[in-house]
């Protein structure tokens, strides 16, 4: 051993000396909100699987945004519920589009102090519940939903959308989406790239807060990554960059913290890391039964998902971290 006198308990001992030599810490800065709202409410619904997490109104969401500025916190991503669902998604490119109603109204308000993130993807949209087009024998079709993904992709940029996230694990939608909006002049709007997403189990508390089901219980094992498997992340990375990508994300983010701090050694670029709504939804869960202690367990795994190299985290527990530093 290199060290053979040294005794790690030592910088341990005093709450004062823990503090000097620790070395990760969670600051309001690395944080991003998600945010839903909805077509249909006349009032803001609390999502009963992801306590204080709200279903807005327009009006609650503006409300919402304000706090969270009050607040510091330096980034929103917004996902819509809307009225009318059909085969292709369409009201995900209607100008007048939920999401886009909220991106035009939010940007007009608060456009230079919160970075508006829009989640860019079909499923809220489509009847079938899946990501892109799905064809007669059920697979979705790669290449027709790049189409529809660059059409949503101009609709939230013309709404105001500040960054765009395209979260749908098609091959190639991070190059239609950038040709798609250079084309129209938005050449500075920049793209945040779900490129390692898991076809994970921890995403079954949003499509409560989203309202969808996949149709025939199906999954979307055919186009988000195997939890099997880690080096696709860096293939998926790779392209997803080679593309255009200005920032990369790793999602799910707890049981995945070996491909966050992989993907942080392959690139030089901003990596995100989303704590999805299971990974909240447990620890409100138990903590709710006492059976863990939930604010303990909030800063524990923020910060860890940050040690593995998460430059920021997109967290339902954005606006809970914001408070208790600024208290
Ligand atoms: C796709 C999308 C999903 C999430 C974010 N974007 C759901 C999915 O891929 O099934 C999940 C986020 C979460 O669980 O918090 N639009």
């Amino acid at each position: 051993m290199a060290y053979p006198d040294f005794r790690p308990r030592r910088l341990r001992s005093t709450e004062s000396l823990r503090k000097l030599v620790s070395e990760t810490h969670i600051q309001v800065s690395d944080l991003v909100a998600p945010l839903f709202v909805s077509e249909v409410l006349a009032e803001p619904a609390e999502v009963s699987s992801l306590p204080g997490v709200f279903q807005h109104t327009q009006q609650s969401l503006l409300n919402e945004v304000a706090e969270l500025v009050e607040l510091g916190v330096p980034g929103i991503i917004l996902f819509g519920l809307p009225k009318y669902k059909d085969a292709v998604g369409s009201e995900a490119w209607n100008p007048d589009g939920v999401v886009q109603v909220a991106l035009s109204e939010i940007s007009a308000k608060f456009g230079s102090e919160i970075s508006i993130m829009s989640d860019l993807c079909l499923d809220e949209y489509t009847d079938h519940g899946h990501c892109g087009i799905v064809e007669q024998d059920g697979t979705v079709n790669n290449d027709k939903t790049l189409e529809l993904y660059a059409e949503v992709a101009l609709a939230q940029a013309r709404a105001g959308a500040q960054v765009i996230a395209p979260s749908g694990m098609m091959d190639g939608q991070v190059g239609a989406i950038r040709k798609a909006l250079d084309g129209e002049g938005y050449t500075d709007l920049p793209i945040l790239a779900y490129s390692a997403k898991f076809a994970s189990s921890f995403y079954g508390p949003f499509r409560d807060a989203v309202n969808v089901q996949i149709a025939g219980g199906g999954n979307r094992k055919a186009y988000q990554q195997d939890w099997h498997n880690s080096r696709e992340s860096a293939v998926e990375v790779a392209l997803d960059l080679a593309e255009g990508a200005d920032m990369v994300m790793v999602k799910p983010a707890l049981a995945y913290l070996d491909v966050i701090s992989q993907v942080r050694e392959q690139v030089d670029c901003p990596v995100a890391a989303y704590q999805v709504s299971g990974e909240y939804a447990m620890i409100k869960a138990a903590a709710a039964n006492g059976w863990v202690d939930g604010d303990a367990l909030m800063w524990e795994t923020l910060t860890a998902i940050k040690r593995a190299g998460a430059s920021f985290i997109l967290s339902y527990f954005a606006k809970d971290v914001a408070r208790e530093l600024s208290s």
